[in-house]
This record gives C-alpha cells, structure tokens and sequence, in this order.
C-alpha cells in the first residue's frame, strides 16, 4: 500500500522532507503559495535522485507521485503524515494549524520542522494538540537522517 505524506511549506527544509518521502515511496501532496515553488523542488528532486541512493546500501522503492495543490486542504486531506514546514513565525504557524485541523483526518500526526518553538506554544488554540509534535531535522533534511523530536 503506498503510503501519502501532506508538505506544507515547500522551501528548504520543506522541499527535503518531500524529497525524503518520494524517494522513499511515499506519495507527496504539496502546499506552497510560492509560484517558484515547484521549479524550487524540481531542482532540490533532480539533485536528490542522483545523491540519496549513494547513502543506502539496498536499493530505494519506486518514486512517489508528487503532486503539486492550491490549497492546505488538499494537501491534507486522505494524508497520514502532515509535515508543516513554513517560516519560522508563531502566528503563521498558529494559522495554518487551524487551517490543517479543519480539513484533515482527525488521527492525522502533525509534524513541525520549527527550530524554536516549543509544542506548547504550537499547539495552542488546537481541538487535538495532542497530535501535534516538533520534528525538527537536521538540514539538509533531504539526506540527513537525523530528526529531533521535541515534547514539553
Ligand atoms: N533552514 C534550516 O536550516 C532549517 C533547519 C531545520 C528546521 N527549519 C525550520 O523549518 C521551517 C521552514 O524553514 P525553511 O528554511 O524551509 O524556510 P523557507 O523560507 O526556505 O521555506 C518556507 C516556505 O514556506 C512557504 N510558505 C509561506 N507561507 C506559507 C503558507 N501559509 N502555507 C504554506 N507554505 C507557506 C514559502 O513560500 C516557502 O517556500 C522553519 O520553521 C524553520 O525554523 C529550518
């Protein structure tokens, strides 16, 4: 069964987490209001098939499909890993939270790349902060393996 992760802010960090699931099977759902965002992680994607294979020692499965969404909603909806990844603002973050809340599957894990903020802070104001973690990586997150999880 091919498994769909929903990528919510597809910059930096964003675009390797989504990198990191497709190579590894995953199917994407990507949200990024930015028009340059699918050149951004087409070009993050090329260098990443050519690199992410050389640190394993089995071969990857098949690709993912990545398909790119124009809004949070489709992203999230029929996803069972939401990672948020947008810049690194609390009323931001408080914003699109409430925005994946009201669309995605209620069992949904949330995922937070933040580098600063605690889930406390995070998850304030949500009907189910319970199912939101930090899960910051370590960058570039498209080859790292590496990711902290944060609880407070
Ligand atoms: N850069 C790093 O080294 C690093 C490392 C670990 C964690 N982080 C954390 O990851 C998060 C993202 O950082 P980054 O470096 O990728 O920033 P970035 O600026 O490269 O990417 C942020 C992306 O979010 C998009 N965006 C803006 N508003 C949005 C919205 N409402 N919905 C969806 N997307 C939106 C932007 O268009 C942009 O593409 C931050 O919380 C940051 O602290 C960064």
């Amino acid at each position: 069964m091919t498994h769909t992760a929903a990528i919510i802010g597809g910059g930096v960090i964003g675009g390797g987490w989504a990198a990191r699931f497709l190579l590894n099977g995953w199917n994407v759902s990507l949200f990024d209001p930015d028009p340059q965002a699918t050149r951004k992680i087409n070009e993050l994607l090329t260098n990443a098939r050519y690199a992410l294979p050389m640190l394993y020692d089995t071969a990857l499965p098949n690709e993912g499909t990545l398909t790119h969404v124009a809004t949070i909603a489709e992203a999230v909806s029929g996803s069972e890993w939401i990672q948020e990844s947008v810049p690194e603002r609390l009323e931001l973050k408080h914003k699109v939270f409430a925005e994946i809340e009201s669309h995605a599957p209620k069992d949904t894990v949330i995922g937070s790349s933040t580098s600063g903020f605690k889930p406390s802070q995070l998850n304030e104001g949500m009907k189910t902060p319970n199912r939101l973690m930090v899960t910051h990586p370590f960058n570039p997150a498209q080859y790292t393996f590496l990711c902290t999880i944060i609880l407070d």
